[in-house]
């Protein structure tokens, strides 16, 4: 009998639902949640209303896109955490009612573990490259910049990670910041393409080990533009594509300088990437540019898979259940990685 997963993902502001059949994807269904814009990030209590509305139709449209019937599931795989906790708190809750209710297993994931194994997530009539054990994964996106080594689907240790804000958040806070819109990202990775990104330099941070911080190079970026705009008031408006490129640039340089180390320290050459930031077109450059001159195996997940998702929680969820995982009915959620 095949053995078929719902994954549902709630952690922050997507609120997704994803069907695999046997390791295979048959759906995978994002809702976003464009309520935050106007208030350029996310604002934790109106993410968790917009979970409650969206799920019941998030989850019957991924069943229905699948063509699977509930009754058909074998198990039914949630974000834990970390994350936002009303948030989770609506995803963890409607997996164990609906786990209940057909009388099936549930099994609890860590999301940064389905950002982990995103290249995994496997569909019908195309060709994956998936990279052999063990690997290091530089993951970043809006709440995390971690180097984590990946010894199985199952286990992973983390190397490295931020003592301050994530990648994501510079980008976003930078772009707000500077009137460039929500979420910053996309904004500056567009507008970056169109500058010099040798033209500006930024404080560059020292922290030990492979550990990251990036509040320092955003601070140094704001209150340039804040003393340039003194004296120009134009500045921003005649510079933003410059200035982009060159935060930019900064950005993936620390990324990658961590990067380096750590392959050189583990000896580790298969190199893959997770999380929103990595939807990010230098850094996807930079870490093919990188591999090649440096015999790493490169692996860049497709972009939708970059970017919260189920169909990344569902195939975490599978390998759990196959190793013969089952969570309590009394599992509660938890916003830290630590408390996991
Ligand atoms: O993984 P994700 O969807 O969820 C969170 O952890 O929040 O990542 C969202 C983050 C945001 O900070 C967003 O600005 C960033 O990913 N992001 C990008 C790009 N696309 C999304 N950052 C840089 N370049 C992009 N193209």
């Amino acid at each position: 009998m095949a053995d078929i997963i719902l994954g549902i993902e709630s952690s922050c502001d997507d609120t997704s639902a994803a069907v695999i059949r046997d390791g295979y994807l048959l759906s995978n269904v994002i809702a976003s949640q464009d309520v935050h814009k106007a208030y350029g990030g996310v604002v934790p209590e109106l993410a968790s209303r917009a979970h409650e509305l969206n799920i019941v139709p998030v989850v019957s449209e991924a069943l229905s896109r699948a063509g699977v019937k509930p009754e058909e599931l074998s198990a039914i795989a949630f974000t834990r955490g970390p994350g936002l906790l009303g948030s989770l708190l609506v995803g963890t809750s409607f997996a164990k009612a609906m786990g209940l209710a057909l009388d099936i297993p549930i099994v609890m994931v860590n999301h940064l573990q389905g950002h982990l194994l995103a290249n995994f997530i496997r569909e019908e009539g195309k060709a994956v490259r998936e990279p052999s054990f063990p690997y290091l994964c530089l993951l970043v996106s809006g709440g995390n910049s971690q180097i984590v080594r990946v010894d199985d689907p199952l286990h992973f240790e983390i190397l490295g990670q931020t003592i301050d804000d994530a990648v994501g958040e510079a980008f976003d806070k930078c772009s707000k910041m500077m009137g460039l819109g929500y979420p910053g990202g996309p904004v500056i990775d567009r507008l970056a393409k169109l500058g010099d990104e040798n033209r500006f330099q930024f404080a560059k941070p020292r922290v030990e080990g492979l550990n990251y911080s990036f509040s320092g190079i955003k601070t140094s970026l704001l209150y340039f533009v804040r003393d340039e705009m003194a004296k120009d008031p134009q500045f921003m408006e005649k510079n933003k594509e410059d200035i982009c490129a060159s935060f930019q640039k900064a950005l993936i340089d620390i990324l990658m300088g961590k990067l380096i180390k750590a392959a050189k320290q583990t000896g580790i050459r298969e190199i893959t990437i997770g999380g929103g930031v990595s939807a990010n077109s230098g850094l996807r450059d930079r870490i093919v540019k990188e591999g090649a001159k440096r015999g790493w195996n490169t692996y860049l997940p497709e972009f939708k898979f970059t970017t919260d998702n189920a169909a990344m929680i569902a195939i975490a969820g599978y390998h759990h259940y196959l190793a013969g995982e089952r969570t309590p009915l009394d599992v509660a959620p938890v916003s830290r990685m630590s408390d996991f």
